[in-house]
């Protein structure tokens, strides 16, 4: 059954460690999430962004595939269906198509109307039990075709936020989504440990968790951190084993005509095992194995 996510990261919070939030991008990588958290008894966040439900057709497209299949694998661990980095709009869309979980991204507007916006989200979803996600301070790098710079958020913004009722806070702290560039100087450790105390406690969300050196991984959720964003090193992984299939001849229709190996079961089941391991290391990093 799909359930919000705000008693998944509470558990998280007390207990000390995090849950992966898993961007999908279709059917294999939705049924590699899922099939990976049932087998090692974890809780699991999947995450949508904008783009990517366009791409599937539409988020009641992605809400009718997530629910359905969930309840078709008989999958038995909490699992909340978020959008990742919506607008107004796509916040309000993803409540009413039965997302059970939103984040509301106002970090690029001014800091008063990201507060009224995400004040109206707040209100909207709780009425329909749906959990809420807010941000302070962008995230930096590409995604969907956005550039931005990495910020790190303003303490005392970030408490005026959560006082509006968000059940947890993306902040930025130099994280940023996809490769880190060379040079990078690593997560402001010291900035979450303010953001966490002015926050009271919530649980606070780390996105951009590619590429980021396991003890700063460990380092972030001793302080506060309960929620982890995963994309590109699933999308690395799935290339690179799609690639290794195609260049050894696999879906060759000559050589392997026999094997009928450019069926797209047997096209993308190694890309399909590649995201199964990539998730599995992720939970086992981040301490959710076994929480369900
Ligand atoms: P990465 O693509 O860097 O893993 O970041 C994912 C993310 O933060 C989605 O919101």
């Amino acid at each position: 059954m799909l359930v919000n996510a705000t008693k998944m990261l509470r558990d998280a919070k007390k207990g000390h460690y995090a849950i992966g939030h898993f961007n999908t991008n279709n059917l294999e990588w939705t049924k590699a999430i899922l099939t990976t958290a049932q087998e090692l008894n974890s809780p699991v966040i999947i995450g949508v962004s904008m783009g990517a439900a366009k791409y599937m057709g539409g988020y009641r497209v992605v809400a009718a595939m997530v629910r359905e299949m969930d309840k078709g694998l008989g999958i038995t661990v909490p699992v909340a269906l978020h959008l990742d980095h919506g607008n107004y709009e796509a916040a309000k869309a993803c409540i009413e198509a039965g997302f059970t979980s939103v984040m509301f991204d106002g970090s690029s507007l001014p800091f008063e109307e990201n507060v009224a916006k995400t004040k109206e989200i707040v209100a909207l979803a709780h009425e329909k039990g749906v959990s809420v996600e807010a941000e302070v301070g962008a995230i930096g790098g590409t995604e969907d075709g956005i550039t931005a710079d990495g910020e790190v958020a303003d303490p005392e913004e970030c408490r005026k936020i959560v006082d509006l009722g968000v059940d947890f806070l993306a902040a930025g702290i130099g994280n940023i989504h996809g490769i880190y560039p060379e040079g990078w100087t690593g997560l402001h450790i010291d900035v979450l440990e303010k953001i966490n105390e002015a926050t009271d406690y919530i649980p606070l969300v780390l996105h951009g968790g590619t590429g980021i050196p396991d003890n700063q991984i460990r380092d972030a959720i001793v302080n506060g951190v309960s929620k982890i964003n995963v994309n590109t090193d699933c999308q690395l992984v799935f290339a690179e084993a799609t690639i290794k299939y195609c260049a050894e001849g696999k879906a060759d229709p000559t050589a392997a005509n026999a094997a009928k190996g450019y069926d797209p079961r047997k096209l993308l089941k190694p890309g399909y095992e590649a995201i199964k391991a990539k998730v599995k290391e992720k939970m086992e990093l981040f301490g959710s194995v076994n929480k369900a």
